[in-house]
This record gives structure tokens, C-alpha cells and sequence, in this order.
């Protein structure tokens, strides 16, 4: 059977294929602590699990959630409202709020409704290894916009050559980062948003981290003056509050590329079943300590991780957002050959750098997404089996 020709530039979706070699190692009896997915393994809130089942028992939400195009008013409404409070943003829920099946969804659905065959697609390498497919899809082609250590992983706009600004037409950012973990401040944002106006970009700034940051300010594209007037921010209930598999999100910003957006949806799918959206909207209004607890929990196993990271010899101070660790390789170790040895030495998976991106080579990103005990077990590992490196 043929398939499209467009699939052939797309590589196999990096986390798959480190399912498939953990499920591997697993069948043959390998006791793997996987520390390479961001998927929080701590459940969702119980009474946002209490306001789906409710829902979920009232047959009017067994229909298709298609009665308001957007995603509910209400859900909308109380997106506005945790928006307000937690990032002191205003957005009109009836203009400027899309719901989504997640931030992935939304990055996907951004490049189908914004950017045009044969465009240029400003993207941050190390990044996401969602957003280059979407714009593969989309028939555009990505040109990386490198993020270093040495500029505490933030893209430094004024070097990105005049005439590529100048073709380009969008842009993928995502801060607090994955897989760095750095951090966007507000000058940054300015600045971006200066960029985006001279060059005519639209940002699609990818948020879905913005709650997870330790002793710095939570941020929001939308705090910068003008961000609304060229791009949109995503974000998501998975990582806040444990709903990675609910599969819910937002699209927030620039009213034009959000109905963009909702027109690609309203012709590709049929939006949210009504029963999660009730429960997004639990979670929303009243989960806020609920995610300070978690952010606490994962400050501890940073926390743990960094002092096994010192015990083998690294001396190195990580950015200040994600429940990533995004973590140099030892002298003369590239990052796959280094989470080989990881893997062979203590059946720990790390996902390696060069993943995200040609600069991420150099690097391996650990997640602290596993219960303690499991982080534990895997950290005596290391502490096991690894010698001390030289950096
Ligand atoms: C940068 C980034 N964007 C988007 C996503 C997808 O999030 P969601 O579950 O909201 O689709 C992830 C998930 O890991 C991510 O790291």
C-alpha cells in the first residue's frame, strides 16, 4: 500500500521509540526506571476525577461537545479567570480563548491554520520535537534558531540573520523550556515581541509549563504589552494538574490566529468531550494549591537528583523551570552513547540531547515526573554503578 510522500521526512516520533526499547528491556526482565518522559505519574486531583464522573453520568454530555465551536463559555470563562489570577492577564473568553485536545494538538493545528506552503519557520533548537513535524505537515520548512548555555538557553533574536527574520513568517518558542528548563523573563518577551511586529512573525508561544518554576516569577507571553497583537500562547491542564491523558488545553492571544485555528479544528475533529471540559473547569477555579504542591514535590527531587549529579562529579547550577533536568555529558560522551552507558550500567532511561535538536548534543535530559522511591532506587544506581566524570 503507498502512503504519502510526507511521511518520508517525518522521523519516528522520539518518545515511541524509547517506549519500544523500554518495553523491550521490560519483557526481557530488566527492572527499567524510565527517566526519560515528562508524564507526571501522580494522580489528578480527586475532585476534579469527582466532577468527571458526575458529568460524565449526565447523558446530555454524551453528545457531541460541538454546541459552542470554541469549547464551552463556561470552561472558557474560567480559563479567562485563571489566567487573571495567576498571570494578572486579561483575555475575552469569547474572542480570544480556544479549547484544545492539548498544547500538542494546538501547536499542530497553529501551522495548518497560519503558516502557507514553502514558508520559513523560525523554531528554537533544542526543542520540542513536536513542532518541526507540524510544520513539515503544514509544508513549510523549519530553520532552528540555536538556544545556549552561555545565553541561559534564551534565542538571541538580534542574530538571527535579517533576511531569514525576513521570510519568515512564524515562530516556535516554548518557556519555561523543555528540555532546557531555562526560563523567559520579561525584557526576553519585550523583546520578542518587537521582533515578531518588525519581521511580521506570528508567535506561537507554547506554554505548558508556565506553572512549573522554582523562586521565579510565573510568566505568561500574554505579560508582554503587545504580545496579543502577534501571536497566541498555548497551554495545557496536563502538567499542572496530572491530566496528561485527558487530553486538554487551550489556545490563548491574537483573536484573528485563534479562529485560524478553530476553523482547522472545526474540520478535523469534533473538540472535547463535555465531561472533561466540566472538569477542566473543576481544576481551574480550584486547584491552585493542588499544583503548588506538586511544583514542591518536584523542587524535592530536583533537589535529590542534583546531589547524586554532585556525588559523580558534575558542578553545574540547572535553569530554574520544568520537571526536566537538562544535564551536560561527561567529557568525550555523546549524549545517546552516554544514555546507552546509563541504560547498560544501571537500566536507567535518560532521553538523550541530540533529540531535540543539533544543539542539544552535549546534553541528556532526566525527568522527575517518577514516584521518589522509584527516583531513589535509580539514584543509588548511579551512585552504584557509575564512576566519577571528569568535566
Ligand atoms: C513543550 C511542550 N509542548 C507541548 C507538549 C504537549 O502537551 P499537551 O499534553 O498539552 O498536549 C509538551 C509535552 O510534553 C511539551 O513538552
Amino acid at each position: 500500500m503507498h502512503t504519502a510522500e510526507r511521511l518520508k521526512k517525518i522521523p519516528p516520533y522520539l518518545f515511541m521509540t524509547l517506549r519500544n526499547k523500554i518495553n523491550e528491556a521490560k519483557r526481557r526482565g530488566v527492572d527499567v526506571i524510565s527517566l526519560a518522559i515528562g508524564d507526571p505519574v501522580d494522580p489528578t486531583p480527586e475532585r476534579v476525577v469527582e466532577a468527571l464522573a458526575r458529568a460524565a453520568r449526565d447523558p446530555d454530555n454524551h453528545r457531541y461537545p460541538t454546541d459552542e465551536e470554541w469549547g464551552m463559555l463556561a470552561l472558557r470563562e474560567a480559563i479567562a479567570r485563571w489566567y487573571q489570577r495567576r498571570y494578572w492577564v486579561e483575555i475575552d473568553p469569547k474572542k480570544e480563548i480556544l479549547v484544545l485536545i492539548g498544547s500538542k494538538e494546538g501547536c499542530h493545528h497553529f501551522a495548518l491554520g497560519v503558516i502557507n506552503q514553502g514558508d520559513l519557520v523560525l523554531v528554537t533548537d533544542p526543542g520540542y520535537p513536536g513542532y518541526k513535524p507540524s510544520i513539515w505537515f503544514a509544508g513549510a520548512e523549519p530553520y532552528p534558531v540555536p538556544m545556549r548555555a552561555e545565553n541561559s538557553f534564551l534565542p538571541v533574536l538580534r542574530d538571527i540573520p535579517s533576511e531569514i527574520a525576513k521570510k519568515a513568517t512564524a515562530f516556535y518558542l516554548n518557556y519555561p523550556n523543555n528540555p532546557t528548563g531555562a526560563v523567559a523573563s520579561r525584557p526576553f518577551l519585550a523583546e520578542l515581541v518587537e521582533f515578531a511586529k518588525s519581521y511580521q512573525v506570528a508567535v506561537c508561544y507554547d506554554n505548558p509549563y508556565s506553572e512549573v518554576v522554582f523562586g521565579v516569577e510565573r510568566l505568561s507571553f500574554l505579560n508582554a504589552p503587545g504580545a496579543k497583537e502577534v501571536g497566541v500562547e498555548l497551554n495545557s491542564l496536563s502538567k499542572p494538574f496530572n491530566m496528561t491523558g485527558w487530553r486538554i488545553g487551550m489556545a490563548c492571544g491574537n483573536p484573528d490566529v485563534v479562529a485560524a485555528i478553530a476553523q482547522v479544528k472545526s474540520n478535523t475533529d469534533s473538540g472535547v468531550f463535555n465531561a472533561i471540559q466540566y472538569a477542566a473547569i473543576e481544576a481551574l477555579d480550584h486547584c491552585d494549591e493542588f499544583t503548588a504542591r506538586m511544583v514542591e514535590i518536584y523542587r524535592k527531587r530536583r533537589e535529590l537528583v542534583l546531589e547524586t549529579l554532585r556525588h559523580l562529579g558534575w558542578r553545574y547550577e540547572p535553569p530554574n523551570g520544568t520537571f526536566y533536568l537538562w544535564v551536560p555529558t561527561p567529557k568525550g560522551h555523546h549524549s545517546a552513547e552516554f544514555c546507552d552507558f546509563l541504560f547498560e550500567k544501571c537500566s536507567v532511561v535518560a532521553a538523550p540531547g541530540a533529540a531535540y535538536g543539533v544543539n542539544g548534543e552535549g546534553y541528556i535530559r532526566l525527568s522527575l515526573t517518577i514516584k521518589e522511591d522509584r527516583l531513589r532506587e535509580a539514584l543509588d544506581r548511579m551512585r552504584r554503578n557509575l564512576p566519577r566524570f571528569e568535566f
